[in-house]
């Protein structure tokens, strides 16, 4: 009989394996981190007592995101990533979530299809080794107290509160997050998440048409990973910013569909995505 935990520290060793069959590069350090933000939305799918299973999700205000939705290979195809994906479902909307969101591999739209997600745009995971800029006069390094105006411009631009995610990130001191300052308080800023000799880039949010300013808040973030091996998740549409990463030696890895159930947040901004697993 099939039934859904909530994980537990205990099931770290498990919820890695699982992951990493799919090349996810995730650590216990990577659950525990997402535990953290979301202590009672991370699950464990059961048979008895063997685990089958995993699914993670993050609560963000109005918006929820769902991600690391993985069942043992063996088990595919009998409903169990559905049980899954409708627990995960089922505690966002009871977290208030009025829109749920997830990146697909896009083999596995008509799944998430079957289950009312909606398909929006396309999104390019590319990976490469971060280059060194000369620094730029107008970008400046964000510091505690920038904090407050970050979140809120970042919930300007994407109709979410991720308070809590971007304070988790832009508080480690060895993230680098950068912002553009303007006359009533920023247009743009630039974050990043360092594990060890790898890096992510994201969050990055720029209002709409500041091209410019992205470019110059992606720079400034790759010159602080400078030598580290970066994956950067952006919508295919940003020519410019893949045009950069591309020039900087970048190459594309994979690419995903973002989906939303419910109506897809309005985006009025240049975006670079936090990671796949909370959007
Ligand atoms: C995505 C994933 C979690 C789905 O898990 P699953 O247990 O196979 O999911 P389900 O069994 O509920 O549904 C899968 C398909 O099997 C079908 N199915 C379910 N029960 C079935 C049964 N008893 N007999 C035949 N088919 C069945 C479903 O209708 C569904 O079909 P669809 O893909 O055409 O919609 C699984 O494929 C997986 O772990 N993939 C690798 C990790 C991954 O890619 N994760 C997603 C990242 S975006």
């Amino acid at each position: 009989m099939l039934h859904v935990e909530k994980m537990g520290a205990e099931d770290f060793p498990f919820a890695v394996q699982l992951a990493n069959t799919m090349n996810w590069n995730m650590t216990p350090e990577d659950f525990a981190f997402i535990m953290e933000l979301e202590p009672d939305g991370c699950f464990v799918l059961f048979s008895g007592d063997k685990r089958l299973g995993i699914c993670t999700t993050i609560s963000l205000g109005r918006l929820g995101w769902i991600g690391n939705l993985i069942v043992k290979e063996a088990y595919r195809k009998e409903g169990a990533g559905s049980l899954l994906l409708k627990h995960a479902i089922t505690y966002l909307r009871r977290k208030r979530a009025e829109t749920i969101g997830l990146y697909a591999y896009p083999h596995l739209a008509s799944f998430y299809e079957s289950h009312s997600f909606k398909p929006d745009i396309e999104f390019l995971v590319l990976q490469g080794k971060a280059p060194f800029y000369s620094a730029d006069a107008e970008v400046r390094q964000a510091e505690r107290n920038d904090i407050q105006e970050i979140v809120e411009f970042d919930r300007q631009c994407l109709d979410a509160d991720r308070k809590k995610l971007l304070e988790a990130i832009i508080l480690k001191a060895e993230n680098p997050c950068y912002i553009l300052p303007a006359n009533n308080g920023i247009s743009g800023y630039g974050a990043a998440k360092v594990y060890g000799v790898t890096a992510e880039v994201g969050p990055l949010v720029c209002s709409a048409n500041h091209k410019e300013a992205a470019e110059k808040l992606l720079k400034a973030v790759l010159s602080r990973l400078n030598g580290l091996h970066v994956s950067v998740c952006l919508p295919a549409k940003e020519m410019a910013l893949i045009n950069l990463l591309r020039k900087a030696g970048f190459r594309e890895d994979f690419r995903v569909v973002r989906m939303f159930l419910g109506l897809a947040p309005a985006k009025n901004c240049i975006y670079i995505a936090e990671s796949l697993e909370r959007g």
